[in-house]
This record gives structure tokens, C-alpha cells and sequence, in this order.
């Protein structure tokens, strides 16, 4: 469904001084991946090693330095206007880790889960709609009259989430999407994440250094260093055998909700 050969980003830092020769940092190195229909993708690495830039990419979001990337056989064209990349937002829903920053406080909890469904032109009956995902999120319809600063973390996040799957995507991407809650809550949105990919086939792109979430959701799993990914397999063989002393390394390091 989704595949990037080549798929590089390179940044150019500001100059230390007048004098100093511009540098340059590599996000990714040039990357392939190849995302199957109905997969669930685990995208695990220590904080900077382009697990953020690398899903930025896919998405659109951001332009690349080189490569490409095409999704269900068609070129994303990330300099193209937003408007001719509608189709790609209605086949993705994505989820930030700050369930805190990532709802405007103004909008009530209508507003903020029907903006993709008005943004993108969908039509039909949009209140109908988002008290419909409301409640496969585990929330009352009646909070849509409400705003964020009346919800907790774990229910801001669960709103997120109503909001990324509105316009029934094919894709659901989590940025970290767990990491800012505590263990009961994120044992919580992980059950859901878990049910909705059951309930509607929905292919995952779960990006996480927590390996207990990639296990209990992910069929597969990439693992990046330093802008490359530098092991990409069955989870339970990753997990089990890994291959590259890196991921040895992180295996050991980071913590698990087990
Ligand atoms: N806008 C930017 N300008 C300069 N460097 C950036 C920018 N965004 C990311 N980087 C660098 O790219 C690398 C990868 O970042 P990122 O994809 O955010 O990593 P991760 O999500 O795995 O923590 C890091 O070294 C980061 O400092
Ligand atoms: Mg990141």
C-alpha cells in the first residue's frame, strides 16, 4: 500500500558564524520501505533517529531531499498544493503524542472531530458522524457539546483518535501516540487501537520506543538508528532474535508495559 525507495531527508543548519562552512545533518539516509494493506507496522528507535521524519515523509507532510514514495500505487507529491493531496489525507488519520498541544482548546469536541470531514469535503451528516466515532472510541456522544480542558489525558487522546478516524481512513499513523499517558490509560488506548484495526482492517503505522506496544500490536517492525533503519521483520522474530547489536541494545534499554 504504501512504498518509498530512496526516501531521504537532509536538513542544512544554520552557519555557527559568517565564516563557518554550511552544514548539513542527515534525518534519513536514503530509505526503502514497503507497507502492505492491512499490516500493522511498528516503527521503534531512540529519540532523533528519524522515526518522526521518516513517517513526515510518507504522509506528505514533508518534502523529501531525494527518493520517493508512492501509496496504493500513486506518487505523493509533497510540493504539490494541499488541496491535490486530499486524496492522500483521506486514505491516512494521524495521532500526535501530546494529547495536550493537539486539540485547539476553542473548539468544542464537535468542531475538532468533524474538521477532517469539512476539510476534506466529505460528504453527509457530519454530527451524525462524529457521535458515531465518539462511541467507538469509548466516549458518551453527548461530550461532543464540551471542550478539551473538560477531558483528561487518556479521554483528550481517545478524542485524537475519534478525530484521525472519521473520514474512515485506510491508514492510521500514531506518532508516539501512547507515550505521554500513563500505564492504565495506555493499556487502554492500545485495546482500542487493537479493536478498531480488527473491527475495520485498518493498516497501522505505530511509531513508539515502547516495545510492549509494538508486540501487542505490531505484525511487523523497522528499527532506526541515526536515520536509517537498520532492521525491518516479523515482530516476534525482531523481538526474539534480533539481528543488528543496535536493536539488541534497545531491546535492553527500553522499558515495556510488558
Ligand atoms: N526541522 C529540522 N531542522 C534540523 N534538524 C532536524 C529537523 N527535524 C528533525 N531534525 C533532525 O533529524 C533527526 C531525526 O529527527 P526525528 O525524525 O524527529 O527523530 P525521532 O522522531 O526518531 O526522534 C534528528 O537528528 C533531528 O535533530
Ligand atoms: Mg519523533
Amino acid at each position: 500500500m504504501i512504498t518509498a525507495h530512496g526516501l531521504t531527508r537532509r536538513y542544512t543548519l544554520p552557519r555557527e558564524n559568517l565564516f563557518a562552512p554550511r552544514r548539513e545533518t542527515v534525518a534519513l539516509a536514503p530509505t526503502d520501505i514497503e507497507i502492505a494493506d492491512g499490516e500493522a507496522v511498528g516503527i521503534i528507535g531512540e529519540s532523533g533517529s528519524g522515526k518522526s521524519t521518516l513517517i513526515r515523509l510518507l504522509l506528505g507532510l514533508d518534502q523529501p531531499s531525494g527518493g520517493s514514495v508512492s501509496f496504493d500505487g500513486r506518487t505523493v507529491d509533497a510540493r504539490a498544493s494541499a488541496r491535490s493531496l486530499h486524496w492522500l489525507r483521506r486514505e491516512t488519520g494521524i495521532v500526535f503524542q501530546d494529547p495536550y498541544a493537539s486539540l485547539d482548546p476553542r473548539m468544542t469536541i464537535e468542531r475538532i472531530v468533524s474538521e477532517p470531514l469539512w476539510a476534506l469535503g466529505i460528504e453527509g451528516d457530519h454530527a451524525a458522524r462524529v457521535r458515531e466515532v465518539l462511541e467507538d472510541v469509548g466516549l458518551e456522544p453527548e461530550m461532543a457539546d464540551r471542550y478539551p480542558h473538560e477531558f483528561s489525558g487518556g479521554q483528550r487522546q481517545r478524542i485524537a483518535l475519534a478525530r484521525a478516524i472519521a473520514h474512515r481512513p485506510k491508514v492510521l499513523i500514531g506518532d508516539e501516540p501512547l507515550s505521554a499517558l500513563d500505564v492504565t490509560v495506555r493499556a487502554q488506548i492500545l485495546g482500542l487501537l487493537a479493536e478498531l484495526r480488527r473491527r475495520d482492517g485498518l493498516t497501522l503505522v505505530m511509531v513508539s520506543h515502547d516495545i510492549g506496544v509494538v508486540q501487542s500490536l505490531c505484525d511487523t517492525v523497522a528499527v532506526m538508528k541515526d536515520g536509517e533503519i537498520v532492521e525491518r521483520g516479523a515482530t516476534d522474530d525482531v523481538l526474539r532474535r534480533p539481528q543488528h547489536p543496535y536493536t539488541r541494545r534497545l531491546l535492553a534499554a527500553i522499558p515495556t508495559i510488558g
